[in-house]
C-alpha cells in the first residue's frame, strides 16, 4: 500500500514540494522522481545536446501525463523529416527534386544551382541575424519560383520526377508517421519547400495518412496542367511565424491540443508553433545537419534538444513513444 502511494505520487508533478508531506517521504519521492528520469535512454546518446536536461524531462513528463489527446506535432520537412545526406551525398530538398530533365532544361537547372550556391550559405550563416537574412531569402525563393514558372512544368510529370529522385525520409520515419496516426495525433508539416512535391514524397513512401496536414508553397496549374504561378503568400525559412498565425492557428484539428512537439533544422522553424493559442508545453527538437562547430552553441541556446549529425528519427520516436505511452496503457487496460 505504501509503495502504491509513492508510485502514484511520483507520477504527480513535484508533490514532494508540498510542505505537509513528512520530510523523509518527500525525500523518497524526490529520489524516485530522479530515478524515473532515465526512462528515455536515447537522450543519453552523444549526438544529443541539451541546454537544460531537467527541463526537457519535466516537459516530456507533463506531456505524457496530459496524454496523446492533448498533443500536436509540428514539423518542418526538408532536412528535418528528410535526410540531409546519404552515403556522403546530399539528399535533395523538394525544390531540388524539381531539378529533373523531365521538368526543366539545362540552363534553368544551372541557374537554380547557382542560386543555391549563393543563398544557402547565407541561410545557414551563424554570423547573420534572421532579420538580415529575410530579404535575401525572399530574393532566393522569388527567383527560383520565377524560373520554374518559365519552364511550364507539367503536373502529371511530378510523380515521375519524385520517383527518379534520390529523395529520402529519415531512418525510422515510418514508425514516426504510423505512431502519430495510431494515436490520432495531428501532424502539421510546415514547409518552405514545394507542397506538391512534398505530398508526392510522403505518398510514395506510404505515409500520407489522414492525420497529416500541410502548409507549404503550392503550385498553381492552369486548366491544361501547366504551372502558371505559386498559390498564396510565399513561405520561406524566416517567415514561418506569419504562416503560423494566418494558417496554422485556424486549423480546427489542432484546437484543444496545447502540448506541442516541434521538429526543425533551421532557427526559423522555431516560430512554427507561434499560432498555437494557450499552449501549455512546447518541446523543440533541432537537427543540426551542417556547420556543426559554428552553429552548435546557437542551436543549444535555441532548441530544447539538439541532434548533431543524426540522420535518424530515433530520438523523436523515443520521445513520442514515451509521451503517448499513457494512451497505450489505457488501451491495454
Ligand atoms: P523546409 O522549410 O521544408 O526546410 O524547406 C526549405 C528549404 O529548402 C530551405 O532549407 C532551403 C531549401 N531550398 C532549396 O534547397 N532550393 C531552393 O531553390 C530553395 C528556394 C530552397
Ligand atoms: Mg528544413
Amino acid at each position: 500500500m505504501i509503495f502504491l502511494t509513492v508510485t502514484l505520487f511520483s507520477r504527480n508533478a513535484k508533490v514532494y514540494h508540498i510542505p505537509w508531506i513528512y520530510t523523509p517521504v518527500r525525500s523518497v519521492l524526490a529520489i524516485w522522481h530522479q530515478l524515473t528520469k532515465a526512462e528515455i535512454p536515447e537522450l543519453a546518446k552523444c549526438s544529443v545536446l541539451m541546454r537544460d536536461r531537467s527541463r526537457v524531462e519535466d516537459t516530456i513528463y507533463a506531456m505524457q501525463r496530459a496524454g496523446a489527446g492533448r498533443l500536436q506535432v509540428i514539423s518542418d520537412f526538408d532536412m528535418t523529416l528528410t535526410r540531409f545526406a546519404h552515403n556522403g551525398k546530399r539528399v535533395p530538398t523538394t525544390h531540388n527534386i524539381l531539378d529533373h530533365r523531365l521538368l526543366i532544361d539545362e540552363d534553368c537547372s544551372k541557374k537554380i544551382r547557382e542560386l543555391l550556391n549563393t543563398y544557402y550559405p547565407i541561410e545557414i550563416d551563424a554570423g547573420r541575424t534572421a532579420e538580415d537574412k529575410l530579404p535575401l531569402m525572399v530574393e532566393w525563393w522569388t527567383q527560383v519560383h520565377e524560373l520554374l514558372i518559365q519552364q511550364r512544368i507539367r503536373k502529371d510529370q511530378l510523380a515521375q520526377a519524385v520517383k527518379e529522385s534520390s529523395a529520402m525520409l529519415r531512418e525510422g520515419y515510418k514508425v514516426f508517421f504510423d505512431r502519430l496516426t495510431e494515436q490520432q495525433v495531428p501532424l502539421l508539416i510546415f514547409s518552405a519547400g514545394v507542397g506538391d512535391v512534398l505530398e508526392e514524397v510522403i505518398r510514395q513512401n506510404n505515409v500520407f495518412h489522414p492525420n497529416v496536414h500541410i502548409i507549404s508553397n503550392y503550385m498553381d496549374f492552369d486548366q491544361t496542367g501547366v504551372l502558371r504561378a505559386f498559390k498564396g503568400q510565399l513561405i520561406h525559412t524566416f517567415n514561418k511565424r506569419e504562416g503560423a498565425l494566418s494558417h496554422a492557428s485556424g486549423l480546427r484539428v489542432l484546437q484543444g491540443r496545447p502540448n506541442v512537439l516541434l521538429l526543425g533544422d533551421s532557427l526559423g522553424d522555431l516560430t512554427m508553433a507561434d499560432g498555437v493559442s494557450e499552449h501549455q508545453n512546447i518541446l523543440t527538437i533541432g537537427f543540426l545537419n551542417d556547420q556543426m562547430d559554428e552553429r552548435k552553441e546557437l542551436y543549444v541556446k535555441s532548441f530544447d534538444v539538439v541532434l548533431v549529425k543524426d540522420e535518424t528519427m530515433e530520438v523523436p520516436n523515443a520521445i513520442l513513444k514515451y509521451i503517448t505511452s499513457s494512451t497505450d496503457n489505457k488501451l491495454d487496460a
